[in-house]
């Protein structure tokens, strides 16, 4: 899928910054299988991008994304839908190994919620609003929700946001760890830009086993997590980035990365 053909995302450069906007606004963004494929598309074409050191997935004030689109799920059944398995396209967004920003404004709901906690760090601007309303049309979430909420907000904020479907506010994301900061709704993409900024002076070759290590605590035991920790820790001692950067402290002055 070439750039130019996308309809469903815009998308750019800032620097060392790969910015994906969601764009179907008549629908509130909603995450229809052919918008997942152009995201994916774009993330990986980032990830292989050597100018590229950070991601942004962002939308439009009014929502990052109301959810999958539910006009192309409702007349599924069980094996129709088990046979195109659609939502495994969903799995190569946590395969992405540069860090990804969610800024949020507006609607992150459904899919759009479990789409912003597969990302790393989220930012949201005051009139964010998470939820995980598909009890409300007799499902449950289907992207990681039930088990990344949990993780965050813990067993019975996650059962009461699933069980009602009732969303929470930016605040309260902040209250319970899920978004790191809350900004006026003109400055989230701003403020995700200069987190961006700020996490793409480090080396890309740590960031990178960095994040993997961290994301290691959703798939293994603590003590399994532990080890893979440590030997990605041990593996940056064969980096010049480990050397420069080491260096660099010991020097007082700033260090220069080169990502290998
Ligand atoms: C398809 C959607 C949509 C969605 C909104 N729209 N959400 N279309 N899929 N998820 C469409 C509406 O049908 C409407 O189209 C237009 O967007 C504007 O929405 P309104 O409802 O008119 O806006 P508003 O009254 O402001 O209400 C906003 C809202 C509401 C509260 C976000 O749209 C809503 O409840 N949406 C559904 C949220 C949801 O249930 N998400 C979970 C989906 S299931 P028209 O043509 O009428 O203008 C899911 C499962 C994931 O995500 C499983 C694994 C991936």
């Amino acid at each position: 899928m070439k750039e130019a053909n996308y309809k469903n995302i815009l998308v750019e450069q800032d620097g060392p910054i790969g910015i994906v906007t969601l764009n179907r606004p008549k629908v509130l963004n909603a995450l229809s299988h052919e918008l997942m494929d152009e995201l994916v598309t774009a993330l990986e074409a980032f990830d292989q991008d050597d100018s590229i050191r950070v991601m942004i997935i962002t939308g439009s004030e009014r929502a990052f994304a109301a959810g999958a689109d539910i006009g192309e799920m409702s007349d599924e059944t069980t094996i129709s839908i088990m046979l195109k398995d659609r939502f495994a396209t969903w799995d190569k967004v946590r395969r992405v190994k540069k860090p990804i920003i969610a800024a949020v404004s507006g609607y992150a709901l459904g899919g759009g919620c479990e789409l912003v906690m597969t990302c790393d760090i989220i930012v949201a601007s005051e009139s964010a609003q998470f939820g995980q309303p598909e009890i409300n049309i007799g499902v449950i979430p289907g992207a990681g929700g039930t088990q990344r909420l949990t993780r965050i907000v813990g067993k019975h904020k996650a059962m009461e946001m699933i069980l009602t479907g009732r969303p929470i506010t930016a605040q309260e994301a902040y209250h319970y760890g899920l978004v790191v900061k809350v900004v006026p709704v003109e400055l989230y993409l701003e403020e995700a830009k200069n987190l961006a900024q700020e996490i793409a002076k480090k080396s890309p070759v740590a960031l990178k086993l960095a994040k993997e290590a961290v994301l290691k605590t959703y798939d293994a035991s603590i003590s399994e997590g532990l080890e893979f920790e440590r030997k990605n820790f041990y593996m940056l001692f064969s980096s010049e980035d480990q050397k420069e950067g080491m260096k660099a402290f010991l020097e007082k002055r700033q260090p220069t990365f080169s990502g290998r």
